[in-house]
C-alpha cells in the first residue's frame, strides 16, 4: 500500500486553522487515515468505531495483528460509551493526569471491536494534551484509535519529517504541528486490578501514580530481564524503536561507560565502521573519536526523553553502522527512557560496578550506619555502585549496635540484620574508593598497605569538610549521640555519591 496521495499540512498549535482540522475530521469520518501530533509522539489516527479504518492502520504501519491500538478521547464522559466500568482509581488518575501521557486499560464494551484490542477484553484509552489532537477528536465526533505514526519497529516520530519518512503515500493526511514536547509514548497502566500496574513506562511515572494512589506496580516483564516472562502489553514483546544501525548500550558508572565506549569506538573505527556516540552534555567533551552527539542534560532527564527518538533517527541519516549509547538513571522518566533504549539495543554491556568500602573500628556503629544510608540512597537512584563496610579491629558476624539500628530505623532504614566484618586484603584490593571514619583509621591502613594510597580518604576529607576530619564516635554513648553521628553522615552522602559518579 503506497499509492495514497498524502496531503501534508502545517498547523500552528497556537493559532489552529479549523478548516484544515475540519477536512481532517471528514477524512476520519470517511474511514481514512490522518496523522496528528500529540504531546508524546505523532499518532496515526482512524475512527476507532470503524473496523475497516482500523484495519488500514495495521496495514500502513506494517503492525503485527496481535498488538492492540490505543483509543483517544476528549472527555471523561466519552468513557461511558466504550468501557464497561470506571474503577475509582481510574477516576483519580484521570482527574490528575488527563489530558496527558497516560493510557489506562478498561474492560471494553462490545462497541470496541476485536481489531482495536487485538482480541483482548480490555481497551487502552487516553486523553492527549495537545490542542490539535483534541480539536481533531472533537470535530470528528468519534474516539480516534491511534498508534505511534511510525513504521512498526522503528523509533516513534517526534516531528512530521519522521512521519513523512515512514508513512508518505500510506495515509491520507499528515498534520505537521511541530515537534512533540515529551518525545516518548504514554505510560500504559492497567487499572482493572486493585493496585495499578504499569505495563509500559512513559510520561506519567510510577512516582506520579504513587503520589496520588499510594501504590503502583510494574509488570514484572518490564523490570526483570527475563525473556521467559511474557509482557502483559503485547507491544513490549517486540524489539522496537530500532534505527538501522546496531545500538549498543553501556550500563555502569559514568566514568566507566565513557572509558569503555571510547575503547569500543576505536575498535569499530579500526574495522572501518562508522560510529555514532550518544553522549550527554556532561560527557560529550570526553570523547575524541566517532560522531559524538549529546542527547541532553543528565540533570534534566526530560531533555533526554524528548531527544531520544530524534537522535536515533539522526544517526541513521548520518549513515552510522553502530551507535554506542550511555545509559541513564532509572528513576521517574528515566524508567521510560531506559525501557525504549533497551528495546532499541541489540546488546547491553553491563560494566563492573564501582566499589566503595567504608571503614571504622568495630563495624557495628559508624561504618555500618554509613553503609545503610548510602545503600538506601543508591537503591532509590539505581546507581552502579556497590557499597560494603568493615572494621579494622572488628569481630566477624556481630550485629550492628542497638542504637545504630534504632537511629536508622527512625529514618526508615533497616540494618537490623547487619553482620560486622573484619577488613581483609581482598576487600582493600577490590575497592575503587576507601573512606575511613577517622584519620587514625586511614593511617593505620596506610602503614601496612602503601598501594592503596591513591584511593583512601577520610569520609570528611573526601567531601571537603573544613571542620574536623573525623566522624563523631558514638560507641558506648546514648541514642542522641548516634543520631548526631547518623545526621553527620547523612548530610554528606549525596556529595560522596555525586563525586564518585562524575
Ligand atoms: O503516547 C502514546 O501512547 C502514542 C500516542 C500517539 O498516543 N501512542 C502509542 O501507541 O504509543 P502504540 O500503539 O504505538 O503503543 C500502544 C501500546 C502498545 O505497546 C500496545 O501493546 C499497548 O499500548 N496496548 C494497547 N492496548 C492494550 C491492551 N488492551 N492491553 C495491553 N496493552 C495494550
Ligand atoms: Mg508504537
Amino acid at each position: 500500500m503506497n499509492d495514497l496521495k498524502t496531503k501534508v499540512v502545517k498547523v500552528d498549535p497556537d493559532n489552529i486553522d479549523l478548516n484544515v482540522l475540519q477536512e481532517a475530521a471528514e477524512i476520519i469520518n470517511n474511514g481514512g487515515l490522518v496523522v496528528f501530533p500529540t504531546e508524546t509522539v505523532y499518532g496515526l489516527g482512524a475512527d476507532a468505531l470503524n473496523e475497516d479504518a482500523c484495519a488500514k492502520v495495521f496495514e500502513a504501519k506494517g503492525r503485527p495483528q496481535d498488538n492492540p491500538l490505543i483509543v483517544h478521547i476528549i472527555d471523561i464522559n466519552d468513557l461511558n460509551t466504550i468501557v464497561e466500568e470506571i474503577p475509582s482509581n481510574a477516576r483519580i488518575l484521570a482527574k490528575n493526569f488527563w489530558p496527558g501521557p497516560l493510557t489506562m486499560l478498561f474492560k471494553r464494551k462490545p462497541i470496541i471491536k476485536d481489531i482495536v484490542t487485538a482480541g483482548l477484553d480490555t481497551v487502552g484509552i487516553r486523553m492527549p494534551k495537545n490542542k490539535i489532537a483534541l480539536e481533531l477528536i472533537r470535530l470528528s465526533k468519534t474516539p480516534i484509535a491511534a498508534p505511534s505514526a511510525n513504521t512498526s519497529g522503528k523509533p516513534s516520530p517526534t516531528e512530521a519529517s519522521h512521519v513523512i519518512e515512514d508513512l508518505y503515500g500510506k495515509v491520507d493526511m499528515i498534520i505537521d504541528g511541530g515537534s512533540t514536547s515529551i518525545g516518548l509514548e504514554s505510560s500504559v497502566v492497567d487499572v482493572t486490578v486493585d493496585i495499578p500496574m504499569i505495563l509500559r513506562p512513559g510520561g506519567v511515572t510510577s512516582e506520579d501514580i504513587k503520589s496520588v494512589l499510594g501504590s503502583c506496580d510494574y509488570d514484572p516483564a518490564i523490570i526483570k530481564n527475563d525473556e521467559k516472562i511474557i509482557p502483559r502489553s503485547p507491544g513490549q514483546k517486540y524489539r522496537h524503536y530500532s534505527p538501522k544501525a546496531k545500538v549498543i548500550t553501556y550500563k555502569g558508572s559514568i566514568n566507566k561507560m565513557v572509558e569503555q565506549i571510547q575503547k569500543d569506538c576505536k575498535l569499530y573505527l579500526d574495522n572501518g565502521s562508522k560510529v555514532g556516540i550518544m553522549a550527554t552534555d556532561q560527557t560529550k567533551n570526553n570523547y575524541q573519536q566517532g560522531i559524538v552527539s549529546s542527547i541532553g542534560d543528565r540533570n534534566n532527564p526530560i531533555t533526554i526523553a524528548s531527544n531520544l527518538f530524534r537522535q536515533l533517527r539522526n544517526f541513521d541519516k548520518l549513515g552510522v553502522d553502530v551507535i554506542l549509547s550511555e545509559s541513564f538513571e532509572e528513576q521517574n522518566i528515566g524508567k521510560a527512557i531506559m525501557n525504549r533504549l533497551g528495546k532499541a539495543s541489540s546488546e547491553i554491556k553491563t560494566l563492573p560496578n564501582f566499589n566503595l568500602l567504608l571503614i571504622c573500628t568495630g563495624n557495628t556503629c559508624r561504618s555500618c550506619i554509613a553503609e545503610g544510608i548510602i545503600k538506601n540512597v543508591l537503591y532509590n537512584k539505581n546507581l552502579p555502585i556497590d557499597v560494603c563496610s568493615a572494621g579494622i579491629s572488628a569481630i566477624d558476624g556481630e550485629s550492628a549496635s542497638k542504637y545504630a539500628v534504632e537511629a536508622l530505623k527512625e529514618i526508615n532504614i533497616d540494618i537490623s540484620n547487619y553482620k560486622s566484618k573484619v577488613i581483609n586484603d581482598k576487600m582493600l584490593e577490590k575497592a575503587n574508593l576507601i573512606l575511613t571514619m577517622t584519620e587514625k583509621h586511614k593511617h593505620i591502613l596506610l602503614r601496612t598497605n602503601k598501594e592503596i594510597s591513591d584511593k583512601i580518604y577520610t569520609f570528611k576529607e573526601y567531601v571537603n569538610s573544613d571542620v574536623s576530619l573525623d566522624i563523631l564516635d558514638p560507641y558506648g554513648q546514648d541514642l542522641d549521640v548516634y543520631r548526631k553521628c547518623r545526621d553527620e553522615i547523612k548530610e554528606s552522602v549525596n556529595n560522596v555519591i555525586s563525586k564518585i559518579h562524575l
